[in-house]
């Protein structure tokens, strides 16, 4: 599956008008499970670019909330083909637990190409931290959207980052015309741990509502562009 195979977030835009009955009841994810529309991308087309830039070669690639699996098939297309893509979700709003279309439509997208071997970890983030022992270059926190639960993401996993690896935060600013507000978790705790006080990470890029941050003490590699 590539970008093309992708629905992406839309900004607000004048031209868009209200969505018909018909796209609205389309959004469910037995449609994409059975091949009648895209995967849903809760993340627009430059934040798409963006994990792929950062994930780019990357060997140990965590994401926390894959959804229908587009910001997945974005690292694991990315990364490199010899590495491994941890997935982690619970998979746990779907109405009815033993049909769980999201869970489906998920392995659907992300098993439809062939690329770096890919570990599904059903449970929610704090779960699977438990235990966890595997270095990590790459990391995006994307699941609980709370401000308590992105916190608890960040100090559960980013000891497991090695010092040139990257942790990404979707939905962590505004941007024009964005979803986003202030008051969203992601964007209240990306402001009071990046952007009002100092840390060991500093801001490396933000793309729409993505974040990316690295270690201050990172080696810069001139042909890596990191
Ligand atoms: C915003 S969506 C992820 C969107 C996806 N990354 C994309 O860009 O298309 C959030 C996902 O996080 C999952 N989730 C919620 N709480 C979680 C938790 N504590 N740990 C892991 N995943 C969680 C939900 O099941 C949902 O699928």
């Amino acid at each position: 599956m590539t970008k093309a195979d992708i629905q992406f977030a839309e900004i607000e835009s004048a031209d868009v008008g209200p969505e018909s009955f018909l796209s609205r009841k389309m959004r469910h994810p037995f449609f994409a499970w059975a091949g009648l529309r895209r995967p849903l991308a809760q993340h627009t087309e430059a934040e798409h670019h963006a994990l792929e830039k950062y994930a780019k070669g990357r060997k140990r690639v965590v994401e926390i909330g894959v959804a229908e699996g587009a910001s997945a098939i974005a690292l694991r297309s990315a990364m490199d083909s010899a590495g491994t893509l941890y997935l982690v979700d619970p998979f746990h709003l779907s109405r009815v637990p033993l049909l769980n279309f999201l869970r489906r439509a998920a392995k659907r997208a992300v098993s439809g190409n062939s690329g770096a071997k890919t570990v599904w970890i059903e449970k929610f983030s704090h779960e699977a931290v438990r235990g966890w022992d595997q270095p990590i270059d790459f990391l995006l926190i994307d699941g609980d959207h709370r401000e308590e639960a992105v916190e608890q993401d960040w100090k559960d996993w980013t000891p497991h980052v090695v010092r040139n690896g990257v942790v990404v935060f979707h939905d962590a600013r505004l941007f024009a015309g964005g979803w986003t507000s202030e008051e969203y978790g992601p964007v209240r705790f990306v402001d009071r741990m990046f952007r009002n006080s100092s840390s060991d990470w500093i801001i490396l890029d933000e793309v729409d509502s993505l974040v990316v941050v690295g270690r201050k003490d990172r080696k810069i590699h001139a042909d890596s562009g990191d």
